[in-house]
C-alpha cells in the first residue's frame, strides 16, 4: 500500500476535488449544490418545521404529534404525542402499493444459498413471529435479546419485536457469553432468540452453546427461540428453549401497535471510557425520521435499485443501514451472511457482479484489505451496475479512497463518506452524491437539518485548518435518548465535557471550505477494523485473569485495520512470563469479550509507567507501542523506570 504510485497518488489526491458527475446529478434526488444549500438554509431558519415537513410527507402516522420537539437539555422528544409504528412503515404502507411484490430482502449465504422475501411474504413472517412472542408472553415495554447470524430471520424479529412495542437488543455474534450475560442483565431480556450456529469462512460459530453458557447467570431470560441453522447438535432446555419453525404454525394476523413516538424501540450496547458497555437508547419517530431521510438523499435511492449495506445487523450500521431506512423506503436490500474472502478474494465483486448491485455501502477496513489482496480480483469482475459508493465506520485515507474510486467505481460513481455513531443514530457528516464535490478523506459537511462545530475544550469554535472536539450544537430526530438504567452517565459523558453541546468524542477540523475532516476517537475507545472496542473493557478482561496484576491497552496504527490492540501487563507476585502464558492471555480476552477484542500485541512489563498521581501514562505507552521503542523478544519484561525521566513531561 506505501508503494511509490500510492504515494504520488495520495498527495494528488489530497488537493482534489471530484465533483458528482452530470448524469449521476441528474437523476439525483438533489441535483445541485443550489438545491442543497436551499434545503440547508431552510433547516437553519426553522429546524423543526424542517424535519416536521418529512415526517409528514415521508412517513406513516396513525396520529399526527402536537408538538415536534420538546427540549429540556440534555432530554429531547420528538413528535410529541404522534403515534407511529416502525415495522408498518417498512412493511405495511408497501402492501397497498405495487411494492407488494418487490424483494425486500434478498439474503445470500455464505455457501451460495439464496432467498429472497418479498414485501408480502416479509410482512408475513414478520406477523407470524411478531405472535409467537406474543404467545411467549412478550408484551410492549419488555426487552427481547437477538443473537444471531445474519440470516433473515434477524431482521424479522427486529421487524416483530418493533411490531409489538417490545425493545430489541441486537447482540453481535462475535461477542462471547461473558459479553452476553453483560448484555442481557442490564435490560433485563425476557427472552433471546439465537440459532444453532452461523458460518464464518466455513467454519460454524456455535451460538447457541455461548448462549446456554450465558443463560445460566441471566435470570431474567425465560425463554429461548433457537433459528435451526446450521444443523448441529444442540442443547434444547425443555420448557425454556424452543425451535424457531415448530412455532410457524400461529396466525399470522397482528396488526402493528400504535406506538408513542418516543416509544423505545432498541438498545444497542457500545463501548466507552469505562469497562462497562454503555447501552444506547433509541426511539422511534425521530429515529425513523432521520434513518428514513438519510436513505433516500444519501444512498439516492431509486425503486428500480439493488443496494447492498455489507454491515453486520449486530452494529449500528446494520440497524440503520440494513433494516429500517432501505425497509422503509420500499427499497430491495442484499444481505450477505459471510466473509469478504470466502471461498476467494472476490466474493464481494462476484456477488455485486452475479446480483446486479446498484449501490455498495462498506468499511475502509474492508477497502484496505482488497487494496492488499489485489485488483486482480475485482478486475475479474463486471461491476457495470454499479452506481454509487459509500463508507463508514472509520476516517478512509486518501489512498483508499483513490482505489475504491478507481478500481471498483471506474471513476463513475459519487462516493459518500459518512460520518456518524451508534449514539446519532443516523448519519451525520456526508456528501450528498448529487449534489457535493467531495474531497478524499473528507465526510465533507453535515446533513441539511444537523449542526456540527469544531471546538476547544472550553466550548469556543476554531478557525479553519485548527483541531478540536468535533461537537453537535443542537439535538437532531435521531439522537440517543439516554443510556439505557443510567441517565447521569448520558448526561456526564456526552453534554458536560462540553456544556450544553454534544461531545462526540472524536477530534476533527474544519478545512477553509468548512469540509470536516475526522481525526478519530479522543478518548479511551479504539476503532479496530472499524469495530468500536473500550481500552477498560480490554483491561477488566485482562485483570479477571489470575496471573495479571495490571493491564494497560493502547492503540497502534496498522495499515489494515486503522488500529491494532497493544496490551502491557504487569504479573502477580511468582507468575513467570512465557510465550504460552501470553497466548493464554489473548485467548482469556476473546474468551471474555469476543475474538474482536483479541490484544494484536501483548508484552510484560516490571511495572506500568504512571504518574506521580498514579495514571498510567497511556501516551507514554502508545509512543513505545508505535515506534517499537524498548524492544526484545516477546516474552522479556519491559523495565520502564529508565523511562522516569519522561514522567514530568506526562504530568
Ligand atoms: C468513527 C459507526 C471517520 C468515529 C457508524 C465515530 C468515522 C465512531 C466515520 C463511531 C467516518 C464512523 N470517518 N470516522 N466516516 N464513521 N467513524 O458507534 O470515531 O460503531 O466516533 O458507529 O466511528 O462508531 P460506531
Amino acid at each position: 500500500m506505501s508503494s511509490a504510485t500510492t504515494n504520488i497518488e495520495s498527495l494528488q489526491a489530497e488537493g482534489r476535488i471530484f465533483n458528482p458527475p452530470d448524469e449521476f446529478a441528474e437523476k439525483a434526488h438533489i441535483k445541485s449544490m443550489a438545491e442543497l444549500e436551499a434545503l440547508r438554509a431552510e433547516a437553519k431558519a426553522d429546524p423543526e418545521k424542517f424535519w416536521a415537513r418529512f415526517a409528514e410527507s415521508e412517513l406513516h402516522w396513525f396520529k399526527k404529534w402536537d408538538e415536534v420537539l420538546k427540549w429540556e437539555p440534555p432530554h429531547a422528544q420528538w413528535f410529541v404525542g404522534g403515534k407511529i409504528n416502525i415495522s408498518y412503515n417498512c412493511l405495511d404502507r408497501h402492501l397497498g402499493t405495487w411494492r407488494r411484490n418487490k424483494a425486500a430482502l434478498i439474503w445470500e449465504g455464505e455457501a451460495g444459498e439464496t432467498r429472497t422475501l418479498t414485501y408480502q411474504q416479509l410482512h408475513t413472517e414478520v406477523c407470524r413471529f411478531a405472535n409467537v412472542l406474543k404467545e411467549m408472553g412478550v408484551a410492549k415495554g419488555d426487552r427481547v435479546a437477538l443473537y444471531l447470524p445474519l440470516i433473515p430471520e434477524l431482521a424479522i424479529s427486529m421487524l416483530a419485536c418493533a411490531r409489538i412495542g417490545a425493545t430489541h437488543s441486537v447482540i453481535f455474534g462475535g461477542f462471547s457469553s461473558s459479553a452476553l450475560v453483560d448484555r442481557i442483565n442490564d435490560a433485563q431480556c425476557k427472552v433471546v432468540v439465537t440459532a444453532d450456529g452461523g458460518y464464518r469462512r466455513g467454519k460454524e460459530v456455535k451460538l447457541k452453546a455461548a448462549v446456554d453458557e450465558a443463560l445460566k447467570e441471566t435470570p431474567s431470560v425465560e425463554t429461548c427461540i433457537v433459528v435451526f441453522r446450521t444443523g448441529s447438535q444442540v442443547h434444547m432446555e425443555a420448557g425454556r428453549d424452543h425451535w424457531w419453525h415448530l412455532l410457524e404454525t400461529v396466525n399470522t394476523d397482528c396488526p402493528a401497535e400504535e406506538l408513542d413516538s418516543e416509544h423505545p424501540l432498541f438498545i444497542l450496547y457500545t463501548s466507552g471510557t469505562t469497562g462497562k458497555p454503555k447501552g444506547i437508547l433509541h426511539t422511534t419517530g425521530g429515529y425513523l425520521l432521520q434513518t428514513h431521510l438519510t436513505t433516500k438523499w444519501i444512498f439516492d435511492l431509486k425503486d428500480e435499485d439493488i443496494y447492498w449495506c455489507t454491515a453486520d445487523i449486530g452494529w449500528v450500521t446494520g440497524h440503520s443501514y440494513v433494516v429500517y431506512g432501505p425497509l422503509s423506503n420500499g427499497a430491495t436490500a442484499l444481505m450477505y451472511e459471510g466473509a469478504p474472502n470466502w471461498p476467494q478474494a472476490d466474493r464481494f465483486w462476484e456477488i455485486i457482479e452475479r446480483h446486479r448491485v446498484n449501490i455498495l455501502y462498506t468499511a475502509p477496513t474492508a477497502i484496505r484489505a482488497f487494496i492488499k489482496w489485489g485488483e486482480e480480483w475485482p478486475l475479474k469482475h463486471d461491476l457495470s451496475s454499479l452506481r454509487l459508493l459509500g463508507t463508514v465506520g472509520e476516517p478512509i485515507n486518501p489512498e483508499a479512497w483513490m482505489w475504491y474510486h478507481r478500481i471498483i467505481g471506474k471513476e463513475k460513481c459519487p462516493i459518500v463518506d459518512t460520518w456518524w455513531q451508534t449514539e446519532t443514530g443516523a448519519i451525520m457528516i456526508t456528501p450528498l452524491p448529487g449534489a457535493t464535490p467531495t474531497k478524499p478523506g473528507s465526510g465533507t459537511k453535515p446533513f441539511p437539518g444537523i449542526e456540527a462545530d469544531v471546538m476547544t475544550r472550553d466550548g469556543k469554535s476554531v478557525g479553519a485548518n485548527e483541531g478540536g472536539y468535533l461537537v453537535i450544537t443542537k439535538p437532531w430526530p435521531s439522537m440517543l435518548r439516554t443510556i439505557y438504567g443510567d441517565d447521569e452517565r448520558y448526561q456526564q459523558q456526552y453534554w458536560s465535557q462540553i456544556p450544553g453541546v454534544y461531545f462526540a468524542g472524536d477530534g476533527a477540523r474544519k478545512d477553509q471550505d468548512g469540509y470536516y475532516w475526522i481525526m478519530g476517537r479522543i478518548d479511551d475507545v479504539i476503532n479496530v477494523a472499524g469495530h468500536r472496542l473500550g481500552t477498560a473493557e480490554i483491561e477488566s478482561a485482562l485483570v479477571s485473569h489470575e496471573a495479571v496484576a495490571e493491564a494497560a491497552v493502547v492503540a497502534k496504527p496498522d495499515d489494515l485495520k486503522g488500529s491494532a490492540i497493544v496490551a502491557f501487563v504487569t504479573l502477580e507476585g511468582g507468575r513467570i512470563a512465557s510465550d504460552a502464558l501470553k497466548e493464554e492471555l489473548r485467548q482469556h480476552v476473546a474468551r471474555e469479550i469476543g475474538a474482536l477484542a483479541r490484544p494484536d500485541e501483548l508484552r510484560f512489563a516490571d511495572a506500568l509507567p504512571k504518574t506521580r498521581s498514579g495514571k498510567i501514562m497511556r501516551r507514554l505507552l502508545r509512543e513505545i507501542a508505535t515506534s517499537g521503542l524498548v524492544a526484545g523478544d516477546v516474552t522479556t519484561l519491559e523495565d520502564f523506570s529508565v523511562l522516569e525521566k519522561l514522567r514530568s513531561e506526562e504530568e
